[in-house]
């Protein structure tokens, strides 16, 4: 079982934090789909004092989505602890989640994200001082180290337990390899093995059978899953499943993933409006529709959508018609 801090979670799969992506709609969906753990996509700290209106939208947790995980990212010890308190003390979030993880030039630059995998000094300083100014458990989402130089997976997870971090979520990758090369599940188990408090690992869970296996041979207590549910939460659905008792339930019709689809556009118009919600829509429906068959020839059309009934319609009739092909 998957428990952070007083949390215990319903099963071990975790949604990874995506920027552009983990907001409540998708979040809400990976929900219904019966994931353990969702993740917000991470939200600046300056932007969170700043508090502009899309900032609080993104700080926004529907209680249907609980337990969540909120992610913050900064550099400096003063606005991420301020940053902390607020995510402490104004949001529905079960979880702050610090960012040590994001690999862009504009992050690093600002001594965040990947920038502390140098620095189990820093990790420790910067989590002990979230730590203890707010009331909620604490974890962090780290890669395995800088380069391959630079691999200080363990004694980073270590700094974060000692600061009195409740989780360590490791991306088996370094900064440098940004999303080339393999995950190294092998780093991950040693981190397991280094630490008490509770590891998840994540990268390269593709299918159901790698969730089992990453499982399997790191020893973690929990599995995150970040691009395969990309358009994609039946991949959540049927690892849970899978994990459960070793049952493979099949991939849904085209017609399921479309109206999944559509409930997703829905609820991103609600949350921004239509203009906004269906050009944001055009990368999952390329998502949603990956894999199926004759898909690409739909790709300039969900392009050009500019309206909710167009893309619902483009969608439905494609799922359609590869229906009536099938049969
Ligand atoms: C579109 C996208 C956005 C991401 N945004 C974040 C983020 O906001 N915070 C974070 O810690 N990781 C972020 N990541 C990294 C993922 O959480 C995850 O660590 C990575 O994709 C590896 O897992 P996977 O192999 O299951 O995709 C992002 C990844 C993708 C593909």
């Amino acid at each position: 079982m998957l428990k952070i801090g007083p949390i215990t979670m319903k099963n071990r799969v975790v949604l990874a934090p995506m920027a552009g992506v983990c907001n409540p709609a998708f979040r809400l969906i990976a929900k219904e789909f019966g994931t353990g753990l969702v993740c917000a996509e991470m939200v600046s700290d300056k932007a969170i004092l700043h508090g502009n209106k899309r900032t609080r939208e993104m700080l926004f947790v529907d209680e249907r989505e609980k337990p969540l995980s909120l992610q913050i990212v900064g550099g400096d010890r003063h606005t991420l602890v301020e940053a902390a308190k607020v995510v402490d003390e104004e949001t529905n979030a079960d979880i702050i989640d610090i960012n040590m993880g994001c690999p862009v030039p504009k992050v690093v630059k600002c001594d965040a994200g990947a920038r502390w995998l140098l620095d189990p000094n820093k990790i420790y300083e910067m989590v002990s001082a979230v730590v203890d100014a707010v009331s909620k458990p604490v974890t962090v989402k780290m890669r395995i180290g800088w380069d391959d130089e630079h691999i200080f997976a363990i004694e980073n997870a270590q700094a974060v337990e000692r600061a009195g971090g409740s989780a360590v979520s490791v991306h088996g990758r370094t900064r440098v390899q940004m999303y080339k090369g393999k995950a190294n599940w092998d780093i991950i188990r040693q981190v397991k093995e280094s630490v008490d408090i509770p590891v998840i690992g994540n990268g390269d869970v593709f299918t159901p059978e790698d969730a089992s296996d990453m499982l399997e041979k790191t020893g973690c207590d929990g599995v995150m899953i970040g691009r395969a549910a990309l358009g994609n939460p039946w991949m959540l659905y049927r690892t849970i499943n899978y994990l459960e008792d070793g049952v493979l339930t099949p991939e849904p019709s085209a017609k399921e993933k479309m109206e999944i689809a559509i409930l997703h556009m829905d609820r991103l118009i609600a949350l921004r409006g239509e203009e906004v919600a269906v050009r944001e829509m055009r990368k999952h429906a390329a998502w949603y529709l990956k894999g199926l068959r004759d898909s690409a020839k739909l790709k300039d059309l969900v392009n050009r959508a500019t309206t909710r009934d167009e893309m619902a319609d483009y969608l439905l009739t494609f799922a359609q018609e590869l229906e009536e092909t099938v049969a």
